[in-house]
């Protein structure tokens, strides 16, 4: 099947399309006979869908910041899905998972285990406020599909308010809230009620505010949407975007009054940054606010377990006579202890500091790189989520599509994997682990294939 460049530039936004032509010439140059057979024998057998199958390589390793592939190439993993916080085979979440798996592996229903109820109160003092109930589901997209229906409940009402270009995963649910056309596109019709806003973008803010003299217009959008409605159960959001949008100071706590003001819920989603990739342990704490319920997943199974949950307030404890998740998997034990295990090892190895510093180191070189790549349009992070903002000229700021795409294959050559957000905006989320020369080989990488870009766009 071929694909026009236009559905192709609609479509980018939750990562790398795997229908481009570049794809295929990496592919053309990197992949020997034997990896093929099994990206052929995968082709065969899974459905093909966008972001997936077909795939572009074979995996056979991974440890600590590295992939290693079919054909014994590393790669250091600035990607991971964002599961690999604490580092891929981390020891001390292996040995948990171990163990766990030798005493009890499930949990029936009827019954609960010392892991779970120890990773729920756990979870319970982190969160701020008075998040203190908690209910665990397998993965992120059913966490927000119980914030959703708790909200429902509570609430008595039905409409929601979340962004266009946002992702809170792949169910018909999530998707109705989501607003990204390569979930959305040909799967209609969605929920009812869910109305979509503009994201507080200050780069390319629809309200025309400068960046860093932002006057909260689009926060103010959503108590008008909120007052115009009267009757919306909740706004759902990731607290910061991955990593097209960080919000302005002073947005969340704009939105969380509206919220209060108009009898509507605030869900904040954290599911790709949990726990601790911001440099704290919820992003939310970055903003200084607190919702009525949060949701995380991903990195919370240590990089080895599906796990996700739903931290809610404790007066939304409403709904003891119906389900809100009734998942299989709601108590797993191991992967509970996997959590936990997680959750020590950010602690007692300060991981939430290493991602605040290297973080800092990382954006300051980030800063320097802009100097000389005019391409780089505007670089920004919180902790160890960084985007990079490739555009064709400063003023107009048109995404660079087509060089991004160019940088993370020249990049994959030189054993770089990261994920390009948007279609122009070059997303790193390494490990939690990662130290100072990892950084900087990562971004010597990048550097010089930005470089080649440049002047490559410089010669024709
Ligand atoms: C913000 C956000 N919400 C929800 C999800 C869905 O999580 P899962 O894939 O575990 O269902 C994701 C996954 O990428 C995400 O980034």
């Amino acid at each position: 099947m071929r694909f026009k460049k236009k559905d192709i530039d609609n479509l980018q936004s939750e990562g790398d399309l795997n229908i481009s032509h570049r794809r295929k010439a990496w592919m053309k140059a990197h992949i020997d006979v034997e990896t093929q057979r099994w990206l052929d024998l995968d082709a065969r057998y899974f459905l093909h869908q966008s972001l997936s199958t077909p795939c572009l390589n074979v995996l056979s390793h991974c440890e600590g910041i590295n992939l290693e592939d079919l054909q014994g190439r590393s790669f250091m993993d600035f990607h991971g899905n964002n599961v690999h916080q604490v580092g891929f085979t981390n020891r001390r979440v292996i040995d948990a998972v171990k163990n766990q798996m030798e005493n009890l592996a499930f949990c029936t229903r009827r019954y609960t285990n010392i892991p779970a109820i120890r990773l729920a109160e756990k979870l319970a003092q982190l969160a701020p406020g008075d998040l203190n109930k908690v209910l665990f589901a397998p993965a992120g997209t059913a966490a927000v599909g119980m914030a959703l229906k708790l909200a429902r409940m509570a609430t008595g009402r039905f409409k929601t308010i979340s962004m266009w270009d946002s992702f809170h995963g792949a169910s018909l649910d999530a998707i109705s809230v989501g607003g990204e056309a390569i979930f959305r596109k040909d799967a209609g019709p969605l929920l009812p009620g869910t109305e979509h806003v503009p994201p507080p973008d200050c780069y390319r803010c629809l309200w025309g505010c400068e960046e860093g003299n932002c006057t909260l217009q689009c926060a103010d959008y959503i108590e008008y949407v909120l007052g115009k409605e009267g009757d919306v159960a909740a706004v759902i959001a990731e607290t910061v975007r991955s990593t097209s949008v960080i919000p302005p100071t002073g947005y969340w706590k704009k939105v969380r009054a509206a919220c209060d003001k108009h009898g509507a819920l605030l869900i904040l989603d954290e599911i790709p940054h949990c726990l601790g990739r911001t440099g704290r342990m919820f992003t939310c704490q970055h903003f200084d606010v607190v919702p009525d319920m949060l949701i995380i997943g991903k990195g919370l199974g240590g990089g080895i377990f599906p796990l996700a949950a739903l931290i809610a307030r404790e007066a939304l404890d409403i709904a003891p006579d119906r389900a809100l998740g009734h998942y299989t998997h709601e108590k797993n034990p191991v992967a509970c202890a996997a959590a936990s295990a997680t959750i020590e090892c950010l602690e007692e190895e300060n991981l939430l500091a290493n991602a605040e510093n290297i973080g800092n180191y990382a954006m300051s070189r980030l800063r320097d790189m802009m100097q000389h790549q005019k391409i780089i349009g505007a670089v920004r992070g919180l902790g160890l989520l960084m985007g990079i903002e490739l555009v064709k000229d400063r003023q107009t700021k048109v995404p660079a599509s087509e060089e991004a795409e160019q940088v993370m294959y020249g990049a994959l050559s030189r054993g770089l994997n990261f994920k390009v957000t948007m279609g122009n905006i070059i997303t790193l989320t390494p490990p939690l682990t990662i130290i100072e020369p990892e950084m900087d080989r990562a971004l010597d990488i990048l550097d010089k294939c930005i470089a080649e870009v440049e002047k490559q766009e410089r010669n024709d």
